[in-house]
């Protein structure tokens, strides 16, 4: 079982959530979110939550969909709404959309009217980016930087430090007025919808999902351990909230110098 660290801070200030296994890491973010999620909607009377798509967050939602979960959050004040998305309809197995209904979504008592999917089958992915602008615009109440500042947003980490469709040497980088956006990867000859850094950084928190030893490395460089890592895109999320989580298994945190290691896990 690991020690869940909220005072161990990472160069950057990121706080680190590291536990032996998917499945207790998956719980503790489960109950951090909701604990979250009850705060806000006590506070503001809706709590705005943007998704990560990828393979890592299949066992996170699972856990999220458990009916303890059912009745512990006024799950009718959450909007939901989405990071990014391939260019692909809601019934792909590519769909994060898909992903995100079949593994927790379908089963929760969410309004799916406050449920708003990327159309990454638009036949025009500009158009559907700037109608998802417009939604965050009207359905978003916070603001920061002049932008709509959701209260979580939740990211993956991709092998070359990408975070959610925003990949290395890609134009939306260096987008710095609209929020979201169609983004053309060569890397994967592809073109995504995906969340820019004047949205992710104008949310109060961002909570990285991270597992698997084949991150580490990438973990360590998005978390400053290492100068190279400076340039990633992960290591260009700062939230103007200033508050941001990695949640990691262990193999996900290998490369963390030992003492950071050995006092997040139990
Ligand atoms: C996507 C995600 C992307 C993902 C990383 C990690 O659309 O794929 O938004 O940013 O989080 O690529 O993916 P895995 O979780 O599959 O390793």
């Amino acid at each position: 079982m690991g020690v869940q660290t909220m005072d161990m801070k990472a160069p950057m200030g990121a706080r680190l959530h590291i536990f032996h296994d998917v499945p207790s890491l998956a719980d503790a973010f489960a109950r951090r979110l909701v604990e979250l999620a009850s705060g806000r909607t006590r506070e503001q009377g809706v709590f705005t939550l943007a998704l990560t798509g990828g393979e890592t967050p299949g066992p996170f939602y699972r856990r999220l969909a458990d009916p303890e979960f059912r009745s512990v959050t006024p799950w009718d004040c959450v909007k939901i709404f989405f990071g990014d998305e391939r260019s692909v309809g809601p019934e792909s197995p590519r769909s994060n959309f898909k992903l995100a209904w079949e593994t927790w979504l379908e089963y929760s008592p969410i309004p799916r009217e406050s449920i708003f999917r990327l159309r990454g089958e638009a036949a025009s992915l500009a158009e559907a980016a700037e109608e998802y602008s417009q939604i965050l615009e009207r359905e978003v109440p916070g603001r920061a930087l002049g932008f709509p500042s959701l209260d979580l947003i939740l990211l993956g980490l991709g092998p070359d430090g990408h975070i959610a469709s925003l990949f290395p040497d890609t134009a939306a980088l260096n987008e710095t007025l609209r929020t979201v956006v169609a983004n053309e990867v060569p890397q994967q000859d592809t073109w995504r919808l995906t969340f820019t850094f004047p949205l992710i950084n104008a949310a109060r928190e961002v909570w990285f999902l991270v597992t698997e030893s084949r991150k580490a490395d990438v973990v360590a460089r998005a978390l400053g351990y290492h100068p190279e890592g400076a340039v990633l895109p992960a290591a260009l999320v700062h939230p103007v909230g200033g508050n941001v989580h990695w949640w990691l298994d262990r193999g996900a945190a290998s490369a963390l110098p030992e003492p950071q290691l050995k006092e997040n896990i139990g």
